[in-house]
């Protein structure tokens, strides 16, 4: 079934923070909060230096959920975990160009097993990767920390990178009629989200600032609200002290 990613700007909760033991409910509760994407950290301490999610984790919690399933694969090489991720219900499946021996060969195999296809660039990736590929991509992941571990600060300089991917997938629009999705990952919490956004992001990860959101401020209603309602605030309402960066 290929689940439609709805329009404007939408937030990944990153599992990654969840607490694993109770890993259904918190992908229930969060989606009830008011998110359509969950976001799945693939890490083979190999690549990365963390282990955690398998096509087993993706599978179990593939039923629990009608929103779209976003797999992040952090893992070299990419190539075998394709199909067995597509097979667990993956709608998205993104990776890093420099784990794959050939990219845009990754890139089809991932369309071809039903899934939208994102390359997921770290802070020190160079754009080049995108330059022969754009026809190929779903999804551009531009990462805001390096990727490893959940609960790192953002890194600033992402804000430039964002936009001048917005640059070229609006080029790319106007030139093929296609959009393309741009997804942003590391540090973001409701002080920053507004700014990520504005710099051209439309698809928002965030791990710790949901799954950590203390029952005392409302909880993930309570901080998935915040994040949204900065997403749409007018200026005006952004010069609270909530909205302002720490
Ligand atoms: C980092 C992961 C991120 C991370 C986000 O390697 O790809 O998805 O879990 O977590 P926060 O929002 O805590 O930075
Ligand atoms: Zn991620």
């Amino acid at each position: 079934m290929e689940r439609e990613l709805g329009a404007g700007h939408l937030l990944a909760p990153s599992i990654l923070s969840a607490d694993f033991a109770r890993l259904g409910e918190e992908v229930e509760r969060v989606v009830e909060a008011g998110c359509e994407v969950i976001h799945v950290d693939v890490m083979d301490n190999h690549y990365v230096p963390n282990l955690t999610i398998g096509p087993l984790v993706c599978a179990a919690i593939r039923p629990r959920t009608r929103a779209i399933i976003d797999v992040h694969l952090m893992v070299r090489p990419v190539d075998a975990l394709v199909a067995p991720f597509a097979k667990a219900g993956a709608d998205i499946i993104s990776f890093h160009p420099e784990a794959s021996d050939h990219p845009d060969r990754t890139l089809a195999l991932i369309r071809e097993q039903g899934c939208r296809a994102g390359l997921a660039l770290n802070p020190a990736t160079p754009l080049t990767h995108l330059d022969h590929v754009m026809d190929r991509l779903d999804l551009i992941l531009v990462m805001s920390v390096n990727p490893g571990f959940g609960g790192q600060s953002f890194i600033p300089s992402a804000l430039d990178k964002i936009a001048e991917v917005r640059r070229r997938i609006d080029r790319h629009r106007e030139r093929a009629g296609r959009d393309i999705r741009l997804e942003v990952d590391g540090g973001i919490k409701p002080d920053n989200i507004r700014a990520v956004a504005d710099a051209g992001a439309d698809l928002l990860v965030a791990g710790s600032a949901i799954f950590g959101a203390p029952d005392a401020d409302g909880g993930y209603r309570g901080v998935v609200g915040r994040m949204l309602a900065a997403l749409t605030a007018a200026p005006a309402e952004l010069a609270a002290p909530e909205w302002r960066a720490a």
